[in-house]
């Protein structure tokens, strides 16, 4: 019996070192369409005979709430679709907010011999030096997150456009500026709680740069006026998505203007967590004397919205924008015809 199970063993160890003599030119599991040339030759053969995928994901910054949520369903949704003959090595970069140092880490990914990388950019105005360099070296680029916009402000940049490898995985933040609107229209007295007429509101934005920020920053009071509301912006300050710069404007915002502020609008949750602070130690009440809205749907967020110490958030989908990220690289992997643009919903929640 041993000694059967010995042989059946070195029979199979055998087959095994046969299958790493065969080279990079495995291909994945159930895909009959070829990778190209650049990707096989990048690809790795393991010992156990699997086609291993480098992945390199440049996030802008790793102490961003949202992001980090982001790069970590990206790193556990890769893991979840290896199989026994395809693995994904996966190496998550932090970009500290630099676009220098950003730069250099997509340069090391192509030196690195990447097989398709991933990258939220640290500004948009360098999407073209980023692509043009990560397409010269013949690698499928998946940007996420912050969206190079084209000449009309839309989704028309000619380096996606002009670029079968190049695409963008994001939601639309028209629409979360859009829903927080909705969600002030949706209150008894639609945010004007001292009833004067008018909606008295704070804004907390994010990174300028990003049109996230922008898009909300100019949607969720878009919603408010195109419903006819009347509206007076208190204060308008950026707060770079970070929590104690969100608490810093609200509790200015709330000192300077007291009881006139009605609504504080922040364009994530992030900031929102810090205005909530700022608004309790200005003694007051969410749903009561004034009303904080935020982006993201972090999950204390959600928590807050149902416990009323928050108004509502939107639902920023990190799980269905990563897996698209994901899904949408490994098809370039397999050399398969990709989109320029993939668009995830937000959803409203109050
Ligand atoms: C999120 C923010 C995050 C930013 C990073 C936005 O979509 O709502 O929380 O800080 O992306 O670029």
């Amino acid at each position: 019996m041993k000694k059967k199970l010995l042989s059946a063993l070195l029979c199979v160890a055998m087959a095994a070192t046969l299958l790493v003599g065969c080279g990079g030119s495995d291909k994945p599991a159930g895909n009959d369409t070829p990778a190209t040339e650049q990707k096989q030759e990048a690809s790795k053969d393991d010992a156990s005979g699997a086609t291993t995928y480098n992945v390199g994901v440049a996030i802008y910054q790793f102490d961003d709430n949202f992001m980090t949520l982001y790069r970590n369903e990206i790193e556990a949704y890769f893991k979840t679709l290896e199989t026994d003959s395809v693995k994904y090595n996966v190496t998550i970069v932090d970009g500290k907010n630099d676009m220098a140092t950003q730069t250099d880490q997509i340069k090391t990914f192509i030196t690195q011999g990447m097989d398709v990388i991933i990258c939220n950019l640290v500004q948009t105005s360098s999407a073209e030096l980023i692509i043009d360099e990560v397409v010269a070296a013949n690698i499928p680029l998946v940007l996420i997150n912050r969206e190079p916009l084209g000449d009309n402000g839309d989704e028309s940049y000619a380096g996606i456009l002009d670029n079968p490898g190049v695409c963008y995985v994001g939601a639309d933040a028209r629409q979360s500026g859009t829903y927080q609107g909705e969600i002030v229209l949706g209150l008894p007295d639609k945010g004007d709680i001292n009833g004067d007429g008018k909606v008295s509101y704070v804004m907390i934005e994010g990174d300028p740069e990003n049109p996230d920020a922008q898009y909300r920053t100019q949607y969720s009071i878009k919603a408010l006026t195109d419903a006819g509301m009347e509206v007076e912006c208190l204060a308008d300050q950026v707060g770079m998505w970070a929590t104690d710069k969100g608490q810093e404007i609200a509790a200015t915002a709330l000192s300077q203007h007291g009881d006139a502020v009605e609504v504080i609008f922040c364009n994530n949750d992030g900031m929102a967590l810090g205005a909530a602070a700022a608004i309790q130690a200005a003694g007051r009440t969410v749903g009561k004397d004034i009303y904080l809205l935020g982006v993201d749907a972090l999950e204390e967020c959600q928590e807050m919205v149902k416990n009323g110490t928050m108004t509502g958030t939107v639902l920023n989908d990190h799980i269905g924008q990563s897996h698209t990220a994901v899904d949408v690289a490994i098809k370039a992997l397999n050399g398969e015809a990709i989109d320029n643009y993939y668009w995830v919903d937000y959803v409203m929640i109050k």
